[in-house]
């Protein structure tokens, strides 16, 4: 089952290191892929480069217009 939510939630990220971001809402491990789209839905994942070692907050809802980042659309209730 899905854990996703309408605030962002903080992923630990290393700077150089890539990162998948799940855009299908169907990841059990949100703000991040773990691979459930697969067979399930065409939505795949967004993969970004982290630029630096920080806590970055990553839309949890899959409905952002800048992934990976909250944009503050209707259903979040932190931004
Ligand atoms: S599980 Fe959602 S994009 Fe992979």
């Amino acid at each position: 089952m899905t854990n996703k939510t309408n605030s962002p939630l903080p992923v630990e990220v290393k700077a150089g290191r890539i990162y998948s971001w799940c855009q299908c809402g169907l990841s059990e491990d949100m703000p991040l892929c773990d691979n459930t789209h697969s067979g399930r839905s065409n939505i795949k994942s967004f993969k970004f480069m982290a630029e630096e070692t920080t806590t970055l907050y990553l839309c949890a809802c899959a409905a952002t217009q800048t992934p990976p980042y909250c944009d503050g659309g209707q259903q979040c209730k932190t931004v």
